[in-house]
């Protein structure tokens, strides 16, 4: 079985304060405090991991802060090929007030990228690219590289032939659309973004979708929230309702979509199993906080109410 790779460029440790009646401009008290690893890449790393197919992360990680994530590694049997850059990964607080009943965040700045790193990390992906057939290339672009990141990354993985997901939003996703990428798995909001116009409903979402297949991403996905997503791959086009589930988080259900497609596609399978996967990785973590699936009888139970229909 081929291994993956994912690239996080932008790491982020999330930390969740406990805090309720929190107020601004007065002193509060958290009743506890978490932090997760975080950063789309290493999110679609955690939900792979104890698969059949081996996971590799490389990426950037600020070194004064890299516990959190080398613990995630550790816990998951993810290889970690992460470069560590001066300074820390960014935290990303969110406060959560159970009894107002609102969330507040706060985002820090992350490490500034510096020029040797980068040339490290493509070094490092020529490697790995001899050595693994699948890439997930995810997220926000740090500072101290440009919005062509990807556009760049794509062609050294390309000479090796191997597949490649991209899961990136504005320019970075724009400038990284010459270089054909085999997947993409925009939001609606990115989509739209990246066509420049508005998008209605469904049918405009998916002639939005074969339009970029016509341009050669052989995989589009587009994801809908709770109304679910639109697969569009050689003409054919799909749309999966997810099944109606408990929602304690949505962060992570786009990373977890990717994993559950690429899963799918790993054991070889059709479109529609991509959906059918993809869909209940989806809806399986939104029931979890942090990036965790369910145990695989519930994943099962989760595929079989997945509900897919032929779009014409
Ligand atoms: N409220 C919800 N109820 C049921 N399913 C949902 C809900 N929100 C998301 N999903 C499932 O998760 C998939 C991906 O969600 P969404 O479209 O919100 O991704 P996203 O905007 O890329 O999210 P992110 O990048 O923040 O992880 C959807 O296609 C759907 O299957
Ligand atoms: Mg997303």
């Amino acid at each position: 079985m081929t291994g993956v790779v994912t690239v996080t460029l932008n790491a982020a440790v999330d930390q969740t304060l406990d805090v309720p009646g929190f107020t601004a401009g007065a002193v509060n008290r958290a009743l506890s405090e978490t932090r997760t690893a975080g950063g789309k890449g290493i999110n679609v790393a955690a939900f792979l991991s104890g698969g059949p197919a081996p996971v590799t992360a490389i990426g950037f990680l600020g070194a004064d802060n890299t516990a959190v994530f080398e613990t995630l590694f550790r816990d998951r049997r993810i290889a970690d090929r992460c470069l560590r850059v001066p300074g820390s990964s960014r935290t990303n607080v969110k406060v959560v007030d159970r009894e107002g009943g609102s969330v507040t965040d706060i985002n820090l700045p992350g490490p500034r990228i510096p020029d040797t790193a980068w040339r490290a990390l493509l070094d490092g992906l020529d490697e790995l690219g001899a050595l693994n057939g699948v890439f997930v290339l995810a997220g926000s672009v740090p500072a101290g590289l440009t919005d062509s990141a990807y556009a760049e990354i794509i062609p050294v993985l390309r000479r090796h032939g191997a597949f490649v997901t991209l899961d990136a939003s504005g320019a970075p996703l724009r400038h990284a659309m010459a270089a054909k990428p085999d997947m993409i798995k925009p939001n609606a909001h990115e989509l739209s973004e990246l066509l420049g116009r508005p998008l209605g409903g469904r049918d405009d979402v998916t002639a939005a979708a074969r339009e970029l297949a016509a341009q050669g991403v052989a995989l589009v996905v587009v994801s809908l929230g709770a109304d679910g997503a639109v697969f569009v791959e050689r003409g054919r086009a799909l749309h999966a309702q997810p099944p109606r589930v408990e929602v304690a988080s949505t962060v992570g259900a786009g990373d977890a979509m990717v994993a559950g497609v690429l899963a799918a596609r790993l054991a070889g399978g059709d479109l529609e199993d991509c959906a059918r996967r993809g869909t209940a990785y989806a809806a399986g973590t939104l029931s979890l906080l942090g990036p965790e699936l369910p145990p695989p009888p519930r994943i099962a139970e989760l595929m079989a109410g997945v509900r897919i229909e032929a779009i014409e």
